[in-house]
């Protein structure tokens, strides 16, 4: 059956060799990242993939929901247990996001971009999500949990997110085996943690910044009540975003919404 994520699908398509080593699938959760934390906490092991057909508690970024219709699109999570200081977050939640434009662009007419923190969007439109929880002990990481949501077949988008959302299917004009398309992200994704765990962050941030074509242009980023105006110079060497504001000051931003100033 194409469209099937189960596991006896899926593991036989996959090819990475610790990613989804251990592959769990479940019709219907509350969130995987939810329950995904419940299983790091009775001991699951690194590399543990967690994949729901249909979320009805999809969370975002910043207290937002993640719509989860079932049948469509892709909900999942991923456990990692590395052997990383707390800085490591937002590096991780950056590989992810490198590794879905690299596993999603031969699937579209055009090229993703990435918007930080971390979007993946198609045409000015959000195509997917990366929700990274970080779980510490003192100063390093117990463990982290990648979430991930790909808008795959959906189409059309409820009205309150037509304006907002693409899916691959939108973008491609067909529509997508969940299962093939599961299996490429999986293999990039692996690469890429594979790439941070071995050489730092500097290659993950350089392959990030190509797919940001923002960068070099006049940018806002809000964070509450607060907004920064500027050009965008860049990504530092822990992820933050770097902006020059109206007065020619660098300015080091550790998070927020960004827009397209003017
Ligand atoms: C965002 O862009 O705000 C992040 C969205 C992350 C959504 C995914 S879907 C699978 C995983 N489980 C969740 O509850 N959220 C993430």
């Amino acid at each position: 059956m194409p469209n099937d994520l189960t596991r006896e699908a899926i593991r036989p398509r996959l090819t990475t060799r610790w990613l989804g080593q251990n592959y769990l699938y479940e019709r219907e959760l509350g969130s995987t990242n939810s329950r995904l934390e419940e299983l790091a906490g009775q001991g699951a092991e690194h590399g543990t993939v967690l994949v729901a057909d249909r979320q009805t508690e999809g969370r975002g970024r910043g207290q937002r929901s993640w719509h989860s219709p079932p049948g469509l699109n892709l909900y999942f999570s991923m456990l990692l247990r590395p052997d990383w200081p707390v800085g490591a977050a937002r590096p991780v939640s950056l590989a992810a996001g490198v590794a879905l434009a690299e596993a999603l662009e031969p699937l579209l007419p055009g090229t993703p971009v990435l918007k930080w923190p971390n979007d993946l969007l198609y045409e000015g439109r959000k195509l997917a999500g990366i929700l990274v929880e970080a779980s510490l002990h003192g100063e390093s990481i117990r463990h982290m949990i990648v979430g991930i949501g790909i808008n795959v077949n959906e189409q059309p988008f409820p009205e309150s997110l037509a304006d907002l959302a693409s899916s691959l299917s939108l973008a491609a004009g067909r529509t997508f085996d969940r299962g093939e398309v599961l299996a490429l992200v999986l293999t990039r994704l692996e690469h890429w943690f594979d790439s941070l765990d071995r050489d730092g962050a500097a290659p993950t941030i350089a392959r990030w910044q190509a797919y940001a074509t923002w960068i070099g242009q006049s940018v806002s980023v809000r964070n509450g009540d607060a907004e920064v105006r500027g050009t965008a110079i860049g990504l530092d060497a822990r992820g933050s975003l770097i902006v020059r504001d109206e007065q020619g000051r660098q300015q080091t931003v550790l998070s927020g919404d960004l827009a397209r100033g003017d």
